[in-house]
């Protein structure tokens, strides 16, 4: 048997009580299905799972020793996850040193840092995501005290190791989040 996105998800909530953590994960989650839909439509759940479960350890053990390291030795050991989620969760940590081989790999870090810009982007206009521009977005992408913490240079990188104009990647992730806001509380 083979963990199902469900089973992710409750994986994730033993694991994370923070709303906010838990959120991050499911938008990212949400843009990395929306990608495979489009390249990879048979690997769907696997990519959403890798996003669902990408930070699980993170409340638990945020420091680099141990993040992703500890969610990445229990997802082996259960046994029912396929080698190519571990893989790509291992390598959304750029100091684990792991290449990002696969399509997988290479979406879930192109989305994992600006799923979380977009949402900050959202949160500070009063109509949320629906109004959310892709102009506004690239504003505060150059204003360097708007949501400091997002390393602009993985938004790059990501960008460009998925092949996509950065500006694509960003409307595409805007589209993935608004046609799931409500879910996602955006
Ligand atoms: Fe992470
Ligand atoms: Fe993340």
């Amino acid at each position: 048997m083979t963990l199902s996105v469900d089973q992710a998800r409750t994986l994730m909530h033993e694991w994370v009580e923070s709303p906010s953590l838990r959120n991050h994960m499911e938008c990212v989650a949400c843009c990395t299905r929306a990608y495979a839909e489009r390249i990879a439509p048979e690997a769907a759940d696997r990519w959403e799972i890798a996003g669902l479960l990408h930070d699980m350890d993170y409340e638990r053990h945020p420091t680099v020793e141990e993040h992703p390291f500890v969610a990445v030795e229990l997802l082996k050991s259960r046994g029912d996850v396929a080698e190519e989620i571990v893989q790509a969760i291992l390598a959304h940590a750029d100091y684990s040193g792991e290449p990002r081989e696969t399509p997988l790999a290479r979406h879930l870090f192109a989305c994992d840092e600006l799923a979380g810009f977009i949402v900050a982007c959202s949160r500070v206009i009063p109509e949320g995501i629906r109004d959310l521009q892709l102009k506004s977005v690239r504003k505060k992408l150059k204003n360097k005290k708007f949501a400091a913490a997002v390393n602009r240079d993985d938004i790059r990188v990501g960008a460009e190791q998925i092949g996509l104009d950065p500006d694509v990647h960003i409307q595409n992730c805007i589209d993935a989040l608004v046609a799931d806001r409500e879910r996602l509380g955006l």
